[in-house]
């Protein structure tokens, strides 16, 4: 079986990782990857991911049986509906699902539709109105461009004049036609935890909760990044909470398909954990990154069987398994992110990382150099370094061992990942 996966980053390397375990030996073929899947895919170059003719294309030429598809453009871009127009299987909605993701205001439509709880919001694209409203509900406030902004759309304001400078800067087009709408919404307060379910549009099967951690620096400080590391299970989250959480996925699901959606792949449920439930904060239309580097590790069963049970809409046959233990993991960045960086810097010790027990190096921004086979920074976020272990301080004292075997000029990472998991449960010995 020869699988196409999409995407370069942390996810993409953890799906591919993931994929070699089956017990399938699928072919993996990964556009672009990065430098870690390149031990385990085949790197295609040169091929336009977010353009479904071009992807379509090759996955023809190349005999694909199985597209996967890691990040959102290509999603909302409808590589998925060409793939399957063309009887080709794919794991990944279609770009009118995918619309959760791509238009915060359409996900709040059919919030509201379906009385999926979520902060109140109004939309607007005028400016005028849009002050005059933030005039009348205050600080704080959030303020998100309505599309896609690669995770710098949504601006937390705590006055009314930070709130004023991210609505005008949205509709004068800091974001292009992304930021044409913008939504102007609740400040709600409480812990954040994402959910992830698999589902074919029928059968909804969650995986285990996560948290992650969005600022730059330790403490939460910091500007927001695309995350710094994060943990699962989540111990804030308890079974009713997670029962709850489940539900709103279900209701989503059903919700779309009531409008004559088919949702098929993975819906990423953002969460905020209010005084009054669980609210949804987002949806995402595909695995979380980093949150698939410390869920996947967790899965007991195939991730081939599942993927194809989506793509082929019988995921009610599939049963899905979860170890029961820990998983932390913590990312290395490049000095300067999420602001300026430079790459290119020469990575040493993930071997020696990764010779620890329980430990995987997932490679979210690294390439491999061309005059000398090298291993070398290439992004924001260079590395995931991912632990399991039975119990959660284990993991994190096993992640932060690997992580000070590895070293590169500029390297930083935060030093308290997973430390609020710990203070909610008795420390283990
Ligand atoms: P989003 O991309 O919509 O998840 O927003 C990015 C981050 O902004 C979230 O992870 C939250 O930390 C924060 N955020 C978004 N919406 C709200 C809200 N209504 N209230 C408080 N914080 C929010
Ligand atoms: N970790 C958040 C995201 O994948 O968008």
């Amino acid at each position: 079986m020869r699988i196409l996966v999409l995407g370069g980053g942390g996810r993409e390397h953890a799906i591919v990782h993931k994929l070699a375990q089956s017990p399938r030996s699928p072919e993996i073929l990964a556009a672009p990857g990065n430098g870690g899947t390149a031990g385990l895919a085949r790197t295609v170059t040169g091929l336009d991911i977010a353009s479904p003719e071009a992807v379509t294309a090759f996955a023809r030429d190349a005999a694909v049986d199985l597209v996967v598809i890691g990040p959102e453009l290509p999603l909302v871009a409808g590589v998925a509906d060409s793939l399957e127009a063309a009887g080709i299987r794919v794991f990944g909605p279609g770009a009118a699902a995918a619309r959760l993701e791509g238009s915060k205001e359409f996900a709040k439509q059919v919030m509201r539709a379906h009385g999926i709880p979520t902060a109140e919001s109004e939309a607007f694209t005028e400016l005028a109105p849009a002050l005059a409203y933030l005039r009348r509900v205050g600080a704080p406030i959030v303020v998100k461009a309505d599309g896609l902004a690669a995770g710098k759309g949504v601006t937390v304001a705590m006055h009314l004049v930070e709130a004023e400078s991210a609505v005008r800067e949205c509709l004068s087009g800091r974001f292009g036609d992304a930021g044409a709408t913008v939504v102007i919404e609740e400040y709600l307060t409480g812990q954040e935890c994402s959910l992830l379910a698999f589902t074919d549009g029928a059968t909804v099967v969650p995986m285990v909760p996560a948290q992650d951690h969005k600022r730059a620096f330790d403490g939460d400080t910091g500007p927001n990044t695309g995350g710094m590391g994060v943990y699962s299970p989540v111990p804030a989250v308890d079974a009713s909470t997670l029962a709850v959480m489940r539900d709103l996925l279900v209701r989503t699901v059903e919700g779309l398909a009531a409008d004559g959606i088919a949702y098929r792949g993975v819906l990423y449920g953002g969460f905020i954990l209010t005084a009054d439930g669980p609210k949804v904060l987002e949806y995402n239309a595909r695995f979380g990154d980093p949150e698939t580097q410390v869920i996947l590790p967790l899965m007991a069963s195939d991730l081939l069987d599942v993927m194809l049970a989506v793509a082929e809409g019988r995921l009610a046959d599939v049963e899905i398994a979860w170890r029961d233990e820990a998983a932390v993991s913590v990312v290395i960045a490049s000095g300067g992110y999420p602001g300026d960086y430079e790459t290119g810097a020469v990575i040493s010790g993930i071997h020696e990382a990764e010779a620890l027990p329980g430990v995987t190096v997932y490679h979210a921004g690294t390439s491999v150099r061309d005059s000398d086979g090298a291993l070398v920074t290439a992004g924001g976020r260079v590395l995931n370094v991912t632990a399991v272990a039975p119990m959660m301080a284990e993991a994190r004292d096993r992640a932060y061992e690997a992580v000070g075997l590895i070293s590169f000029p500029g390297a930083f990472h935060r030093g308290d990942i997973a430390v609020r998991a710990l203070a909610a449960t008795p420390r283990e010995a």
